[in-house]
């Protein structure tokens, strides 16, 4: 599990402020909320700010967030460095890679996948690629386990993952042609490998 810290001052903007078209839709989104519970927008608002900053939440957006709901910043601070969801360094510009590193995962090959991260990415995570196209990070579970081992790269995820089909996963966000996400071997959602393993022997009287 990778420190859930702020980026360093010299890497933090000055400022942030939504843009115009994300006002408004951050205005219509806190108005969905009833009176007086306002606030229940920060994780929805979060992820805008950190959708419009290019992948990351620097601490001003967190803070502008919460001045916006009219909640203390701390609060805003809190939920921020407690989700995953919310990546608090600068990442890179085509994929930022959440490789799952719990026990499911592990068992079933996590560790090949954080070699292919090292390796092809950067020795660290959190350390943008020369190219400046990606960065990577380890986090718990994702809820995917029965397709172990497992990434995230924005909203979608990449199931099934073994060294080479993760690098065929890279090389489409590197060509902006990115592979379907999902299970990256033959099967279907979570359905067996291979096909239907049970109740194979019966016959319909
Ligand atoms: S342990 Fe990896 S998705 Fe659950």
């Amino acid at each position: 599990m990778s420190v859930r810290r702020l980026a360093p001052p010299e890497q933090q903007p000055k400022e942030f402020s939504f843009t115009k078209e994300n006002l408004a839709w951050a205005k219509a989104t806190i108005a969905k909320y009833p009176e007086g519970r306002q606030q229940s927008a920060v994780i929805p608002l979060l992820m805008r700010a950190q959708e419009q900053t290019g992948g990351w939440l620097p601490q001003k957006a967190i803070e502008y967030v919460a001045d916006m709901l009219g909640m203390a910043q701390i609060r805003a601070l809190e939920v921020a460095t407690f989700y995953t969801q919310f990546i608090l360094q600068p990442v890179g510009k085509k994929a930022h890679v959440q490789v799952c590193g719990t026990t499911p995962c592990r068992l079933r090959g996590a560790d090949d996948i954080i070699e292919v991260c090292k390796h092809r990415i950067s020795h660290d995570p959190f350390h943008v690629s020369a190219d400046g196209n990606f960065s990577w990070e380890e986090v718990e579970c994702l809820g995917a386990c029965v397709n172990a081992p497992m990434a995230m790269i924005g909203k979608d995820t990449y199931e099934d993952l073994t060294p080479e089909n993760f690098e065929k996963v890279l090389d489409g966000f590197a060509k902006d042609k990115p592979v379907k996400p999902g299970p990256q071997i033959d099967r279907q959602f979570s359905a067996p490998e291979g096909g239907p393993t049970t109740l194979k022997s019966v016959k319909a009287e």
